[in-house]
């Protein structure tokens, strides 16, 4: 069942979007060799709270953090924990925000110090991917035509689209139909509408699609532990357009120059 949201709803949307966007830009500020994911995890729940939203991963479904940590070959749902960000990383930071009954879910994959350059590129080939299934979203368009654009874009640079975890709708709750694959034909699925909100989140492996699962039940790995990449923007579709609620500038404006 897919939910279309009335103005008033986008507008909360927008309010949950623009808080995310921030504590991302707050988590950006301590990203860097020797920093614990768990102290990130801190910082992020402490911003979180002190503005009135809720940690919307914290507990769901058990999970422990308030932000998934993807290193390195972790694809998603990676756990904080006592590990050191070492020079080369890169760590993908996943979150969600509830403000006011609605989420704001956003992801984006940061370079610890210096980066390898093929490991650099997937990183910004996987954003420049995000925004080509941004422009393929459109009322009157259908899920499978962003699915396309963003599988198509990546395949032909020589990556893989993970096949087991999609983009989403969004709202009241984190997950809400439909799903968003990143990966199918242009055409097909539901049709895009008013009153839409989506979240659209490319997971890029550099070297073959396949994950697994570890034991924990939740980190999603590669299985041949090349390098993922992941981004994610949630947007809202209304008035024969598409906005995209989350943003990258408090990124931006956090790392300057070693912005990607
Ligand atoms: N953006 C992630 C997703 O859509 C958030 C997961 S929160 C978790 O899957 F609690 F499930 F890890
Ligand atoms: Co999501």
């Amino acid at each position: 069942m897919i939910y279309l949201k009335t103005p008033d709803e986008i507008e909360k949307m927008r309010r949950a979007c623009d808080l995310v966007s921030q504590v991302m830009g707050e988590v950006a500020k301590q990203v860097a060799p020797g920093v614990t994911t768990r102290h990130l995890d801190s910082v992020a729940r402490e911003y979180m709270l002190a503005h009135g939203g809720k940690p919307a991963c914290l507990g769901y479904g058990g999970f422990p953090g308030t932000l998934c940590i993807e290193v390195n070959e972790t694809v998603v749902h990676g756990f904080p924990s006592g590990y050191c960000l070492r020079e080369g990383d890169i760590v993908g930071i996943d979150t969600v925000v509830e403000l006011d009954g609605f989420n704001g879910d956003m992801c984006y994959t940061f370079m610890v110090g210096d980066v390898a350059d093929d490991v650099r590129r997937l990183c910004v080939e996987t954003k420049n991917s995000l925004y080509k299934g941004i422009e393929a979203c459109k009322p009157g368009n259908r899920i499978g035509d962003i699915s396309n654009a963003v599988q198509t874009y990546v395949e032909r640079r020589g990556y893989t689209v993970v096949r087991e975890m999609c983009g989403h709708g969004i709202g009241r709750k984190m997950h809400e139909d439909p799903e968003v694959p990143n990966y199918g034909r242009r055409g097909t699925g539901p049709l895009i509408k008013n009153g839409m909100c989506l979240c659209i989140e490319p997971m890029i492996n550099l070297g073959s699609k396949n994950v697994v699962i570890e034991s924990d039940g939740w980190t999603c790995r590669t299985r041949d532990r090349k390098p993922s990449a992941h981004y994610e923007h949630t947007l809202a579709v209304h008035d024969g357009g598409t906005e995209v609620l989350t943003t990258f500038d408090y990124i931006a404006e956090a790392l300057g120059d070693r912005f990607i």
